[in-house]
C-alpha cells in the first residue's frame, strides 16, 4: 500500500459485512489511469482527502493555475470543482481546438452562457450575428437584458455593419460559422480585424474579445483559433459527442480564461457530469475524424442531388462550388491536413411558391412517418441522419423578420448527414420528395 493510503487500526475483516458492502476493500490499488488502455469511469461526488491540510490545499489551489500550467493535475476535492474525466476529456478537446485550455459543461448552452458571463459585467454590450441558434438568440435577448447586458445583432457577414454596431461598451464579437441553420459563413479572420483595431487603444479588461460557436465544422473542419478568433465554445453534445447520447458542452481558449471561467462554472454549476464526460472521451472525440470524413463525402452526394432536383429551390452546402461563400468556405474549412472541409450539414429550401411552408412540412411529415434511415429530430452529428424544419423548431424564438431576412424560411430544412450508406439517405429523399 503506498503511503498515501490509511491503515485502519481496526481491520476490515472485524467489521460488519453491511459496512463492508459500503467500503469494500478499501482504499484500493486498483485504480491506476496510468495503466488502463481505457480510462476507467470516474463517478465520485467528492473525493477522499488524506489529510485538512491537503483538504486545505485543494480549495487554495483552484481557480489559481500557477503560470503556464493549465493541464496540471489537481487535488481532486469535489466533482463539481474538477474530476479526473471532465479534467482529460478537456485536455483532449483544448488540443483538438488549438487552444491553451478548455473546459466542460453540462451542456452547450452551459458553456456559451458561462463564457458571456465571464466575458461580460453588467453595462457591457455584444456584438452577435443576427441568425443564431434559437435558445443561443432567446439567452442574448431575454436573459442578459435583465442582468443589463445588451446586444447588437447585426449581419456579420458585412464588415461595416459590425463596425458600426461596437461601441466603448463592446466586449464580444459572438457568432456561429458556419451559422445555424442556413450555413452562412462569417469570416474569422476579418473579425479578428476588426477587434484589433478597436483593442488597439483599450486596456485588457476593456478588450473586445472573438468568440466563435464551432458546433456546426467541428475542430476536425475547422480551428477558429487558428483564424484570430480568442475562444471557441461548442456542444459537445452533437458531432464531438457524435453518438446522441449526452449533453454537453466545452469553451476552448487562452490560459487567462481558465481561471475566471473555472471559478464561474464552480458557482453558477455547470459543469459536465464525468459519466457524460467519458462517452465523449472514449468513443467521441476519438472517432470524430472517421466520422466526419464519412458524413462530408456523403453530405456532399446528397447536396448535389439535392440541388438537381427539380423540387427543391435551392441548396445551401459550403462544399457545392454554388454555394455563395465558396471561397470562404475553402479557406476556412479545412481540416488537420489541410484539406477542404465543409461539414456534415446541409439545408435546403423545397419549392414553395406561396412561401406557406406547407410542401416542406409535408415531405418531413412523411419522412417521419415511412423514412426508414432519415429520422426527424432536433440533433445533428450523430451517426443517425437527422432532418428538421428550423424555422418553426430550433429557430422558433427568432422573429420571422429576421429569420425571412436572411433566408430562413418556412420551406427550409436542415439536414445533418449520418453514417448510413449515402445511396439509401438519397433514395429516402427522393422518395419524400415524389409525395409532395
Ligand atoms: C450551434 C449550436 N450552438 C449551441 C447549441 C446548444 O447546445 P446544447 O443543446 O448542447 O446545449 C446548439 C444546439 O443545437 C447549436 O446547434
Amino acid at each position: 500500500m503506498s503511503e498515501n493510503h490509511p491503515s485502519p487500526e481496526c481491520p476490515e475483516s472485524e467489521h460488519e459485512i453491511r459496512t463492508r458492502l459500503i467500503h469494500g476493500h478499501s482504499p484500493t490499488e486498483r485504480w491506476d489511469f496510468s495503466h488502463h488502455v481505457v480510462p476507467p469511469q470516474s463517478c465520485s461526488a467528492a473525493f477522499r482527502l488524506d489529510s485538512v491540510e491537503r483538504g486545505a490545499q485543494g480549495f487554495l489551489d483552484f481557480a489559481h493555475t500557477p503560470e503556464g500550467d493549465t493541464r496540471r493535475v489537481p487535488i481532486y476535492v469535489y466533482d463539481r470543482l474538477d474530476d479526473p474525466n471532465r479534467g482529460m476529456l478537456e485536455d483532449n478537446l483544448a488540443t483538438a481546438e488549438g487552444g491553451d485550455m478548455a473546459l466542460a459543461f453540462a451542456s452547450g448552452m452551459a458553456a456559451i452562457s458561462a463564457t458571456l458571463g465571464t466575458l461580460m459585467r453588467s453595462g457591457d454590450h455584444l456584438v452577435a450575428h443576427k441568425v443564431l441558434y434559437g435558445c443561443t438568440y432567446s439567452l442574448i435577448t431575454n436573459w442578459l437584458p435583465r442582468l443589463r447586458m445588451e446586444a447588437s445583432l447585426v449581419d456579420m457577414t458585412d464588415p461595416s455593419a459590425v463596425r458600426a454596431a461596437i461601441n466603448p461598451q463592446t466586449r464580444v464579437l459572438y457568432f456561429e460559422t458556419p451559422v445555424n441553420p442556413d450555413l452562412t459563413l462569417i469570416d474569422i479572420a476579418e473579425m479578428r480585424k476588426i477587434a484589433d483595431e478597436v483593442n488597439a487603444n483599450r486596456p485588457d479588461d476593456c478588450k473586445v474579445r472573438v468568440v466563435v460557436d464551432n458546433t456546426f465544422a467541428t475542430p476536425f473542419c475547422q480551428r477558429p483559433i487558428e483564424h484570430g478568433a480568442d475562444i471557441v465554445c461548442c456542444s459537445l453534445t452533437k458531432a464531438i459527442g457524435g453518438f446522441g447520447t449526452d449533453i454537453g458542452g466545452a469553451v476552448i481558449g487562452p490560459k487567462w480564461l481558465h481561471d475566471p471561467l473555472v471559478f464561474y462554472r464552480k458557482d453558477f454549476g455547470g459543469s459536465l457530469a464525468p459519466r457524460s464526460a467519458w462517452p465523449t472521451l472514449v468513443y467521441g472525440l476519438p472517432s470524430l475524424a472517421t466520422r466526419m470524413v464519412n458524413y462530408q463525402s456523403s453530405a456532399m452526394r446528397v447536396a448535389t442531388f439535392l440541388n438537381d432536383h427539380p423540387k427543391v429551390e435551392r441548396v445551401l452546402y459550403p462544399g457545392l462550388e454554388s454555394f455563395p461563400q465558396y471561397q470562404l468556405a475553402q479557406k476556412q474549412m479545412r481540416d488537420y491536413r489541410n484539406r477542404f472541409a465543409p461539414g456534415s450539414m446541409v439545408y435546403f429550401d423545397v419549392k414553395d411558391e406561396d412561401s406557406t411552408g406547407k410542401p416542406a412540412a409535408k415531405l418531413i411529415d412523411w419522412i417521419a412517418q415511412h423514412s426508414y434511415c432519415i429520422t426527424l429530430a432536433v440533433s445533428l452529428g450523430q451517426i443517425k441522419t437527422l432532418i428538421e424544419c428550423p424555422y418553426n423548431m430550433t429557430h422558433s424564438s427568432l422573429p420571422d423578420a429576421e429569420k425571412r431576412e436572411r433566408g430562413v424560411v418556412p420551406g427550409g430544412c436542415r439536414i445533418s448527414i449520418g453514417l448510413e450508406d449515402r445511396d439509401d439517405i438519397i433514395n429516402d429523399l427522393k422518395l419524400a420528395l415524389d409525395r409532395i
